[in-house]
């Protein structure tokens, strides 16, 4: 999972015993640090280096039509060869390896190589009988012959650290449940009204203060109920440092994403001259929903947020900086002499039209800095050509955009919000009201137009999944929302061919491997079983959630 684009299985195995040893050809090193830091742990092999070594990981530059992240694996009886055009393509493969073993050997990496995973709560027992300090020393691969190439360079899953803040040891599992299903990007939604989770040096009362929120409300938008409860939590550098290594050893990208003009609030409650009303004290916001307050245009605000994406940057080796620019309300602008005033000087129609200007001076910034910047498609409109267009309402957004020469990357709501509901039943744990989506509706995602021109085609860099979590506190609750539906995004991100009982038969064998780990992906109505062993006592989400309510949808309320 995601299926591979071809794939025939042989006769034989392969067999992984003390005897086995891995040839590691140069450029391979991080794959083979990869595997052992899966494998070991799991089988008790060291699958140590020899020149003779039987398990082959190799690359060789010029099977091109392989591009970044594709491989070959052949298993037979007498060795395995797995073989890749770029580093990558080498760890899309050690991820394939991992899904032809026995679900019992997807432990959770650990080890001197790796970083700490999982959140205390997630680390399962071991499954499939293997009892706990006594892994076992034999597994077998099945015979296959596999040639694998992803249908497109962007797959991808949002979290949203800002509403409710993670520790980052959790961020590590995420990122490796990403990675065991080929997702590539990590987009990191750092900023936003309720809290800021970014440090920068240069100002640190956006964490101090931003990072703090006094109680959060109980409901969606609009709802008068507030728990009491302060909520806060920022990253250090260091741990973002961290964050970006595990990733990259996994071939994830952490994309950042620091958001202007909007969604802002948690930044104006620590630095008020960045406002419309710098005499006005805001707290940081305790609401949900879209927020009146955005940034004022003034150059100081310029600068201080060049100097915010200039700290983010170096933090960040992403070649993708996401900018945020959705959902800015332009009242502010409309009643300000300044706004109006910069408006008038800056040749524009009006002060509504401030929105794209500023995102217009941030995406200069990122690009002098020679990187991407990526934005959130409102509507229909034009943002500033540099952009990739990230959309989230409607796929024809994304289309449009591609039709203006933007590159794009597919996020449509009503397809990939997994902080919708997994399906309508009222015992379904809270999540953003609106629409629910279950797994075959997540399947339906397309990514190209059915009359898709070839250079339109080449502008859709993939598809991205959304955990916006303002209803959404603890890891279990979004590894809840997240799976299943995650599988389906990444099939159909990964691969180009549409076969909903072939998923759905696959999808049954993954739900094995999902189980080992510890990862919920049963439904609340067809649960039957107990729901899988976590250790360190917090039970299951479907126990521990209270039902959701409320109605607002999440066009407003994003
Ligand atoms: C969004 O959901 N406001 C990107």
């Amino acid at each position: 999972m995601p299926r591979p684009s071809r794939i025939s299985l042989r006769p034989g195995g392969f067999r992984l015993d003390t005897a086995t040893r891995l040839r590691v050809a140069p450029g391979a090193e991080r794959a083979a640090r990869l595997l052992r830091g899966y494998l070991t742990p799991a089988t008790g092999l060291r699958l140590d280096h020899a020149d003779d070594g039987t398990f082959v990981l190799a690359l060789d530059p010029a099977l091109t039509g392989l591009g970044e992240e594709g491989y070959g694996l052949t298993v037979a009886a007498h060795g395995v060869l797995l073989r890749a055009a770029r580093p990558t393509g080498l760890l899309r493969g050690v991820q394939t390896v991992r899904q032809l073993l026995p679900p019992e050997a997807l432990t959770l990496p650990s080890g001197p190589d790796t970083a700490p995973v999982g959140c205390g709560t997630h680390r399962p027992e071991p499954a499939g009988g293997t009892p706990a300090g006594a892994p076992p020393h034999r597994v077998e691969l099945p015979g296959v012959e596999i040639t694998d190439v992803p249908a497109h360079p962007w797959r991808g899953m949002l979290l949203d650290v800002a509403r409710h803040f993670q520790p980052v040891t959790y961020l590590h599992r995420f990122v490796d449940l990403l990675a065991l299903h080929k997702l590539n990007v990590l987009q990191l939604h750092l900023t936003d009204d309720q809290g800021w989770r970014m440090p920068v040096a240069a100002y640190p009362r956006l964490t101090e203060v931003g990072g703090r929120r006094a109680e959060s409300m109980v409901g969606p938008a609009g709802s008068d109920r507030f728990d009491g409860r302060p909520h806060g939590g920022s990253y250090t550098r260091a741990e973002l440092a961290g964050l970006v290594a595990y990733a990259a050893g996994r071939g994830v990208t952490v994309v950042p994403e620091i958001g202007v003009p909007g969604h802002v609030r948690s930044a104006l409650a620590a630095y008020p001259a960045l406002g419309n009303h710098p005499e006005r004290a805001l707290d940081v916001w305790t609401r949900w929903g879209v927020c009146t307050n955005v940034l004022g245009v003034g150059d100081h605000v310029l600068d201080f947020f060049r100097t915010v994406l200039d700290e983010t940057m170096d933090l960040f080796p992403s070649p993708y900086v996401h900018l945020g620019g959705d959902e800015v309300p332009t009242a502010e602008w409309e009643s300000s002499p300044a706004a109006i005033a910069r408006a008038a000087r800056e040749g524009l129609p009006g002060p509504r039209q401030l929105h794209g200007w500023f995102l217009g001076r941030m995406a200069d910034h990122v690009l002098r800095a020679g990187r991407r910047p990526v934005a959130w498609a409102e509507d229909g409109a034009a943002l500033p050509s540099e952009c990739t267009v990230m959309s989230w309402r409607t796929p024809e957004h994304a289309w449009a955009a591609a039709r203006r020469g933007h590159d794009v990357v597919h996020a449509d709501h009503r397809r990939v919000y997994f902080d919708y509901a997994r399906g309508p039943g009222p015992g379904e744990p809270p999540a953003q009201p609106g629409h629910s989506l279950d797994l075959r509706t997540v399947y339906g995602l397309d990514l190209l137009p059915p009359d898709s021109a070839p250079e339109l085609a080449g502008r859709v860099l993939g598809a991205q999944g959304q955990l916006w979590t303002e209803f959404v506190p603890t890891p279990d609750h979004i590894e809840y929302l997240t799976y299943p539906r995650l599988c389906a995004l990444a099939e159909r991100a990964w691969n180009p061919d549409h076969d909903w009982p072939d998923f759905r038969t696959r999808m049954d064998g993954h739900r094995a491997r999902l189980t080992a780990l510890g990862v919920p992906h049963d439904t609340l109505r067809d649960r039957t079983a107990p729901a899988p062993r976590v250790t360190g006592a917090a039970p299951p989400p479907p126990r521990t959630l209270p039902p959701a309510g409320g109605s607002e949808r999440k066009e407003t309320a994003g």
